[in-house]
């Protein structure tokens, strides 16, 4: 099969925010615990945090890191993750069905994501708690001094505010599953409230107001547009949440998922516009797809679910480790080629989760730490995507698809670095057993491919091929050997079922 690139180099979509690479820590499974935190670990260091994950977590290259849920925070009791260690207290968390030490709290985990050169965006607690609890922490954290939240900040041993800026309001609230599950008005009202309190604190902040769980949720759409109605004059982004697998095998789908996601955007965004224009509010509200991911969630459902919620309470339980595969890889580069497609409209995203819950990154307590697969597409596109979003077309075959229709086989993103004349594409074939030959017509001015690199199954392997303990390196880069540039004109066979980057100097 043949597919052709048309690159508008005059057309820019958005300049990229780093913010687009952000990731997720929750206190859930074993992200904290065993996961960036272990003191018994040969790599720990003085404060407990392993070396050897930290090392891959700034490999990953992540920007902002969303803490400290997830469902976890519509539980959660901020204060009991503060001060002396000796006297936090032990608690349930019901969300999860483990037990909580609180050994690691706000200063504990500021540190390391400094440590990491993370930017923390910091949840309250929307579920069980509301105004008072939200500005407390608010206070807390970013008040300097001379009130009694600030000084205790102070006495805990941090003198300067943790500054933080970004803060979700709550965490997927229109879930049934969400301890404090509400209603699109109570939600809005509340979220409404609580973030003009906020403001009133510390105007700098920024605030994200919880969207949809899902494009699924029956209240997809109406949720939007109430919560919008009660608080768009306050908020500064809205959420969306996105996670994709392949059920009954039908992999054709799965693999479309970036259109699943441009067409979740494009609604959200609509409802953003119309609220504004009926309201004559002239500001912006960006969409934060502050979860995104591959997640095999109906067999945790159906199948994981069950066992844990009825047994014994844990402390920092293996919850959700799912082992990604070539295709997850495949699908996560072009999720975040959906984000970048949209970066005009999306201003914040979240790779969740970081550390062993469904993550780029595994740990074995007291093992070794290693990169899933889908750590590759991340990474590569964190390094190299840093410019502008040029429009770009396609013409290609097309494959049919039970959830989205005729989807293109080819999918593609082009990115300009302006600052070295760098173009950088992205690019996947949505074949599963036949390559992709390629053409894209460059400007002149393009002379070398300075890199390319592909993902897709390793000789002897298959698309189902993951990374694991045992063999952490099964699924890498490696070299796209078809690239070649001549009178700027770029040709390229790409494998089938793959993703791949091409550095064009
Ligand atoms: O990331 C795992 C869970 O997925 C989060 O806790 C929740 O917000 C979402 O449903």
């Amino acid at each position: 099969a043949k597919a052709h690139l048309r690159v508008h180099l005059d057309e820019p979509v958005a300049r990229i925010t780093d913010r687009l690479f952000g990731s997720f820590v929750e206190h859930m499974g074993r992200a904290v615990y065993t996961g960036i935190y272990e003191p018994g670990h040969p790599t720990a260091n003085t404060q407990g945090f392993r070396a050897d994950v930290l090392e891959l977590v700034r490999e990953l290259g992540a920007s902002v890191i969303r803490y400290p849920g997830g469902n976890f925070v519509s539980g959660f009791r901020w204060e009991d993750s503060v001060g002396p260690r000796e006297s936090r207290p032990v608690r349930l968390d019901v969300a999860w069905h483990s037990v909580e030490t609180n050994e690691v709290g706000l200063h504990e985990f500021a540190e390391w994501a400094d440590d990491a050169g993370l930017e923390i965006m910091q949840a309250v607690n929307l579920g069980t708690r509301g105004i008072e609890d939200a500005a407390a922490l608010l206070e807390y954290s970013n008040h300097p001094g001379g009130t009694a939240r600030s000084d205790a900040r102070r006495a805990n041993g941090r003198e300067e505010p943790f500054g933080i800026t970004l803060w979700c309001l709550g965490n997927e609230m229109d879930g049934p599953w969400q301890i404090g599950h509400k209603t699109a008005d109570e939600y809005g009202r509340l979220a409404a409230e609580t973030g003009r309190v906020m403001k009133w604190v510390d105007p700098s902040i920024e605030l994200v107001a919880a969207g949809s769980s899902n494009a699924d949720m029956p209240t997809f759409g109406s949720w939007e547009r109430t919560v919008l109605e009660h608080s768009a004059d306050v908020i500064d982004h809205i959420s969306l949440h996105a996670y994709y697998e392949e059920t009954g095998g039908d992999v054709a789908s799965f693999l479309a998922s970036g259109v699943g996601l441009d067409r979740y955007i494009g609604s959200v965004a609509a409802i953003i516009d119309e609220v504004l224009a009926e309201q004559g509010l002239e500001k912006t509200i960006g969409i934060s797809v502050d979860e995104w991911n591959v997640w095999y969630q109906s067999r945790f459902n159906e199948v994981d679910k069950p066992p844990l919620f009825d047994g014994g309470w844990n402390e920092h339980p293996r919850i959700i480790e799912d082992e990604y595969s070539v295709t997850d890889a495949v699908v996560v580069g072009s999720l975040l080629m959906s984000l970048l497609r949209n970066a005009d409209r999306v201003s914040m995203a979240n790779l969740a989760q970081l550390v062993n819950v469904i993550a780029p990154i595994r740990s074995e307590p007291d093992g070794p730490a290693w990169r899933q697969t889908t750590f590759h597409p991340f990474a590569l596109t964190a390094a190299a995507a840093r410019g502008t979003v040029l429009r770009s077309t396609v013409e290609s075959p097309v494959v049919d698809t039970a959830r989205y229709g005729a989807v293109d086989l080819l999918d593609a993103v082009v990115v300009s670095n302006a600052d070295d004349g760098e173009l950088v594409l992205l690019l996947v074939n949505r074949d599963v057993t036949t390559p992709l030959s390629i053409t894209v017509d460059l400007p002149v001015a393009a002379t070398a491919v300075s890199d390319a690199l592909s993902i897709h199954a390793p000789e002897g392997g298959s698309r189902f091929s993951a990374n694991t303990l045992a063999d952490p390196d099964t699924v890498v880069p490696v070299p796209l050997d078809s690239v070649a540039l001549v009178d700027g004109r770029l040709t390229a066979e790409l494998p089938p079922l793959s993703w791949s980057i091409v550095r064009i100097a």
